[in-house]
């Protein structure tokens, strides 16, 4: 089963992001291999909202420090300790607004990995050629055998609603797939992000190389992205 991802950035407040969850709870019937990240705020309320369920939570982001002393992080160890296991890593919206680095970025790995999460950890979404997605990856992954779960969405693509084209993104991620396996010496799962809809899903999930997709737009109404998830037969 393919992966499907939401992130739902900052598009709700505390009641809607509570409604959204218990309106999926109780309608999305395919259950298998879909992780949403709400905002921090209540993620402790989606952990017990999707108890017994197999739909998981993620956070958007994690620190990327050690440090308790750190104003306004949430660490790892955190939110591990609430039963969150998916960490939204990298995302190009926090590399932009906050000029994060592939070093920090790495630390965020780090730290996701020696709590026992799986990090989604975003591409740039500046590199398209070969050589500037095998830099990338070198800059940014680690060697280890735990599972991470990269994401390949192309800055033009995030909310523009200019979709990549689905085979160039399918060539992309095999490439990707093959040069991370040379660092990590397992191929991990690579998702597609970027302006991804009702009208070209159907598209992306035929794709061979691509294991899953990350949406942000198309979540935000809660009825649609059950639809989305369901699209998967
Ligand atoms: P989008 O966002 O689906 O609105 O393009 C994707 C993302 O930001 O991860």
């Amino acid at each position: 089963m393919k992966l499907i991802v939401a992130n739902l950035k900052m598009t709700k407040d505390y009641k809607a992001s509570l409604s959204w969850a218990s309106f999926l709870m109780k309608n999305l019937k395919s259950q298998r291999g879909v992780i949403v990240c709400p905002s921090a705020l209540c993620l402790s309320e989606f952990v017990d909202i999707f108890k017994g369920s197999k739909i998981e939570i993620g956070a958007q982001d994690v620190s990327g420090y050690k440090s308790e002393a750190v104003t306004g992080d949430v660490s790892a160890k955190m939110l591990k300790s609430l039963g969150v296991n998916y960490a939204i890593v990298g995302h190009s919206e926090r590399r932009r607004l906050y000029g994060l680095s592939s070093e920090q970025v790495k630390n965020k790995i780090e730290r996701c990995l020696e709590n026992d999460m799986l990090p989604i950890v975003c591409l740039s979404g500046k590199s398209e050629d070969k050589k500037g997605l095998r830099n990338e990856l070198s800059e940014i992954l680690l060697v280890t055998d735990q599972k991470i779960i990269l994401a390949y969405e192309p800055e033009s693509a995030i909310g523009s609603g200019k979709h990549m084209d689905p085979n160039l993104a399918d060539k992309t991620i095999s490439y990707i797939k093959s040069q991370a396996k040379k660092i990590l010496g397992y191929t991990p799962k690579v998702v597609y992000g970027g302006s991804v809809c009702k009208d070209n899903i159907h598209e992306f999930l035929q794709k061979k190389h691509i294991d899953g997709l990350l949406i942000g737009t198309a979540a935000k109404e809660v009825e649609e992205f059950c639809q989305l998830c369901e699209s998967r037969g």
